[in-house]
């Protein structure tokens, strides 16, 4: 594979951190992460030089795709200064909640931006990104774009930026209703009186290896469902109970409608 071009990643945080351990996998010819945190002097490398503003950015410095992994509340303070990349660079944002004219206004510049936004598992290359290109975005700049989100785990377009408030409510959010489901759980072996060892072990490991079956197979996972199913046996009598009208679908459907709600409200 081609090495990547010259990368200016401005936040390394979590997932900054994240996607830069992907690059490096992928070939770097050459990256400066920007971050004041003492921190993320860890991620330096022969490749990798790491400043702590963007006043110490090498002269010469002209990186093909600027990404954007500040926290939302730094972005009016730590975006104006990259303007001057805007018109050479493919900008890429994962900031939760900045839509593209939002970051575009805060640059002061209206750059070639592709709005994305990941999940958790990226930690672990398993991630799910969503991402928007705006129509500034040519196709190598989107295909450099898809590349570098990629480093952390599956990537899918969408062609309505709007689409991405809902998106935020399921897999952005996602992770954390999986270890609700975990700790729950976990809380109801407790409450049948399985030791707590016993009882931690048994909710992670169900967890971790239905998302594997799951991974492992072609079937959706309403077949996989109807597989644990035995008709009159015990997982039958638990799933009419958890799927009656007002249990889980109707719940669940409320909760994204609100998740959802909230990501427009953020983004306004
Ligand atoms: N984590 C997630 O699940 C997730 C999911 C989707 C989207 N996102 C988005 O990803 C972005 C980063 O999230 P994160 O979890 O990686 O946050 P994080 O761990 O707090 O990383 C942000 C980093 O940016 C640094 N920073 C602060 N001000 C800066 C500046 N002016 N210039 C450059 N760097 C600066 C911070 O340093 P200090 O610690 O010293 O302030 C920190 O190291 C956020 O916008 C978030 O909305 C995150």
């Amino acid at each position: 594979m081609d090495e990547l071009p010259s990368l200016l990643l401005v936040g390394g945080g979590r997932m900054g951190a994240a996607m830069l351990s992907g690059w490096r996998e992928q070939g770097l010819s050459r990256a400066v992460v920007v971050d004041p945190s003492a921190a993320a002097q860890a991620l330096a490398s022969p490749r990798v030089k790491v400043v702590a503003s963007a006043t110490a950015l090498p002269e010469d410095f002209a990186p093909q795709a600027v990404i954007l992994a500040v926290k939302p509340q730094m972005a009016a303070e730590a975006l104006p200064v990259y303007a001057r990349f805007a018109g050479q660079a493919v900008f890429i944002s994962i900031m939760a909640g900045k839509t593209v004219d939002t970051v575009g206004r805060l640059l002061g510049a209206q750059p070639a931006l592709v709005r994305a936004m990941p999940n958790t598992p990226a930690a672990v290359r398993k991630g799910f990104t969503a991402a928007y290109a705006d129509a500034h975005v040519s196709p190598a700049q989107q295909a450099l774009a898809a590349r570098l989100l990629a480093a952390i785990g599956e990537v899918a377009w969408v062609t309505d930026e709007a689409a991405l408030d809902p998106v935020t409510a399921i897999s952005g959010g996602g992770p954390a209703y999986v270890f609700l489901l975990t700790e729950l759980m976990e809380q109801t072996a407790l409450a049948q009186g399985l030791a707590p060892d016993l009882a931690r072990r048994m909710a992670r490991q169900t967890v971790i290896g239905s998302a594997a079956l799951l991974a492992a197979s072609h079937e959706d996972a309403a077949d996989l469902r109807v597989a644990v199913t035995s008709p009159g046996g015990t997982t039958e009598r638990a799933l009419a109970v958890l799927r009656a009208d007002d249990a889980w679908p109707e719940n669940f459907t409320r909760a994204i409608q609100a998740a959802t709600e909230r990501s427009r409200e953020l983004s306004g």
